[in-house]
């Protein structure tokens, strides 16, 4: 079973600082990271106004970059095959890039479409060690580790507050969807611009909340319960630009227009104001709701995302009573919804789920947007490993791609390293 453990971060200045200087002949200017995320619970509830619960990954994504006279961008990465891609941002158009390159340069563009000219060309290198294609927001550690050094070069001074950081966000969101052609709902860019070490982010996704009332701390101190967060990496294709996301997206907000809502947060919100705690009370509501939904694939949606919003306070509550039980409880609850209701699931992802509540995990669920990628399971301390090696000898019984694991621990947003 392979383990990804996070990269030095002295040593990942020194090497993508090294990658720059073989490729462009030049020091750079300095170099920044941000981090990949897991979702901890609340799924495909960003782009319906609702809530998620996610933590900054210690891997991370590190960007060496130096500001250029013209309106020339040249990235390289040390994937692949190590030749920079040159793009002129002058007259750059939407999925005017292909391929891994239109994430970095996306931003640039993004930053001079909201109005930000001071923005000119620029060189970058990228090292990373955020698995890519697994579910753990690698798009976003590279597109935020962009935005927070053209920030810096470029002197738009948004990096130093949360409200600031906002603006890169929005940046990053459109230079996924606009430019890679990837549709993303914020959660991934939130995480990896606004997390800070020990705490999970509650994300409040309405879109009439400013940058102070959209998200809280809430301490994530997975030592002091004795517990594990173990990331299994199922290594089946994932991908979010094949239209799967985007169905899922587009059924939600019909959803809506038909219950006569702005989105499916005022569904989960009115229920549950009018339900207090009272659980039954809550579906029965909510049973009410899906009888004015016409087919029967829109109503497990709706089930799902309305469940889901509940979920998060639920889980922050049961974790800061120290009731694991109870967490474990309601990751099972969620990847269930999320694998019956909202279909996102694969074979890889549900088997995963399984083999880890068979080893002992409190619960265990898929993390990000489903259809390959991640999954999280909350364990005893030292359970991690022979819990990932379960899944990956369950996996090769099967035939399935060998997974990889890694240790979840909350980490850093979005910085400066040198
Ligand atoms: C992907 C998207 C996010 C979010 C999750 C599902 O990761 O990029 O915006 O919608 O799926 O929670």
């Amino acid at each position: 079973m392979q383990y990804l453990e996070p990269l030095n971060a002295k040593e990942a200045v020194g090497k993508v600082a090294e990658l720059f200087v073989d490729t462009f002949g030049a020091a750079p200017k300095g170099v920044w990271s941000a981090p990949g995320r897991v979702n901890l619970i609340g799924e495909h509830t960003d782009y319906n106004a609702g809530l998620c619960l996610p933590i900054a990954l210690p891997h991370r994504t590190f960007i060496a970059v130096a500001p250029r006279e013209s309106g020339v961008a040249r990235v390289v990465s040390s994937f692949g095959d190590r030749k920079p891609v040159t793009v002129d941002l002058d007259g750059l158009k939407v999925r005017g890039v292909d391929g891994w390159a239109a994430y970095p340069i996306g931003v640039a563009w993004a930053l001079r479409q909201a109005g930000f000219e001071t923005v000119k060309g620029f060189d970058a290198a990228f090292v990373s060690c955020v698995p890519v294609g697994g579910g753990l927001s690698s798009s976003a550690a590279m597109t935020c580790s962009t935005a927070l050094a053209l920030d810096d070069i470029y002197g738009l001074g948004f990096g130093g507050s949360d409200e600031g950081r906002v603006k890169l966000i929005e940046a990053a969101m459109k230079a996924e969807n606009d430019m890679a052609g990837a549709s993303t709902g914020g959660l991934d860019q939130n995480a990896s611009m606004r997390c800070t070490p020990n705490h999970a982010l509650l994300l409040d996704c309405r879109p009439e909340l400013d940058a102070l009332h959209s998200v809280s701390q809430q301490p994530f101190d997975l030592d002091s319960l004795g517990l594990e967060l173990l990331v299994v990496d199922t290594q089946a294709s994932h991908q979010l630009n094949d239209g799967q996301y985007e169905a899922r997206r587009s059924m939600c907000e019909d959803a809506a227009k038909t219950l006569g809502v702005e989105n499916l947060r005022v569904v989960a919100d009115r229920i549950s104001q009018s339900a207090g705690d009272d659980a039954d009370a809550a579906q029965a509501s909510l049973s009410d709701v899906l009888d004015k939904l016409p087919d029967e694939t829109m109503k497990k949606r709706v089930r799902h995302v309305v469940t889901e919003i509940w979920r998060v306070p639920q889980f922050v509550h049961a974790f800061a009573a120290g009731d694991v039980k109870e967490a474990g409880r309601l990751f099972n609850a969620s990847h269930d919804s999320l694998a019956h209701d909202y279909e996102v699931t694969v074979p890889e992802l549900d088997v995963a789920v399984d083999v880890a509540r068979h080893h002992g995990a409190y619960g265990a669920r898929m993390t990000g947007g489903g259809f390959g990628g991640s999954i999280i399971a909350l364990v005893d301390k030292g359970k991690g490993r022979p819990v990932a090696q379960a899944i990956a000898d369950e996996f090769a019984h099967r035939g399935f791609h060998a997974p990889r694991a890694l240790a979840a621990v909350a980490s850093d947003s979005a910085r400066r390293e040198a």
